[in-house]
């Protein structure tokens, strides 16, 4: 027990210091757009190999680039309000069974204001993106991984359960968003706005991971057999969450601005699954919880 608590003292004590929170907030408040320079990186397209993608002209990729920013925002903001603050708040009320609860509470507030901030930041990095580029508002309504979530919890009868298959979700997402937060922070071409949002969502990430490898960690503990397996199961359900492309918001973006031949462009690359990025980060999670079965 004096273990967990140290622990959390520890992640409590880092949080204070290092969250963006706690220096200076929002950093797109104070960051120049630059319009000489794309705002995405090409290759996390998901049609970047597709021949129509590359015959395409210089201007219509350049809106592409500015919508898969957008898209890329506003699916980050469906990531911290659909899959991970459901969670927190599950844990903050105490319908997760938790040694420590008080003080896991704590730190689970803090990771609450990072993701709040997170979701202030893609607001304004997605809006702005639209206002400098003079771009129409996109028309797209929802996200694959709310629906594929809303699916899984379907899938399972008690409340408990639920909650189960949500925090493996959750949990699971916390490693899997950092990996692709890291990919955008660390691009040499994107314009410096998008980068800085980026490397600064990815540093609070860092910060506030143990949180959630702890919350997993002290709730096995108190799992059946059973449980565990559906816990660790929507782990892995997480991983195709993350590995779909949301095609569907695509093809709607595509469509709106008009992309030549997009639907084979779409066609030949919903062909291509997208999962062996991600696997890693939740495969060490769940070596170090000893949620693994192998
Ligand atoms: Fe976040
Ligand atoms: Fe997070």
């Amino acid at each position: 027990m004096d273990k967990i608590v140290g622990s959390i003292e520890k992640i409590s004590s880092f949080w204070k210091v290092n969250a963006i929170a706690n220096n200076g907030g929002d950093p797109t408040f104070n960051l120049c757009f630059d319009k000489e320079s794309p705002d995405f990186l090409e290759e996390l397209l998901p049609f970047c190999m597709a021949e129509e993608w590359k015959n395409a002209s210089k201007s219509i990729k350049d809106i592409t680039l500015s919508y898969a920013w957008i898209i890329y925002n506003h699916k980050t903001i469906y990531i911290e309000s659909d899959l991970i603050l459901p969670v927190c708040v599950d844990i903050i009320k105490g319908l997760y069974v938790l040694d420590s609860h008080e003080q896991i509470q704590g730190i689970v507030a803090q990771a609450m204001v990072d993701e709040a901030v997170h979701t202030q930041m893609s607001i304004n990095a997605a809006n702005t993106v639209l206002k400098f580029r003079e771009l129409a508002e996109p028309e797209y309504t929802h996200f694959f991984l709310t629906e594929w979530r809303n699916h899984l919890l379907s899938s399972v009868s008690t409340d408990e359960d639920k909650r189960l298959v949500a925090l493996g979700i959750a949990c699971a997402s916390e490693t899997l968003v950092t990996a692709y937060l890291e990919k955008i922070a660390t691009a040499i071409s994107i314009q410096r706005l998008c980068k800085e949002v980026t490397a600064a969502h990815a540093s609070d990430e860092l910060i506030h991971s143990g949180v959630f490898t702890l919350v997993l960690k002290n709730a096995i503990q108190h799992l059946s057999e059973r449980e565990r397996r559906l816990l660790l199961n929507s782990m892995y359900e997480a991983i195709a969450i993350f590995a779909n492309k949301e095609l569907g918001v695509w093809s709607c973006i595509l469509s709106q601005i008009k992309f030549p031949s997009y639907k084979s462009m779409l066609m030949a690359s919903s062909a291509k699954p997208d999962i062996t990025v991600y696997t890693a980060g939740v495969e060490r999670l769940l070596k170090r919880t000893g949620l693994a079965v192998k």
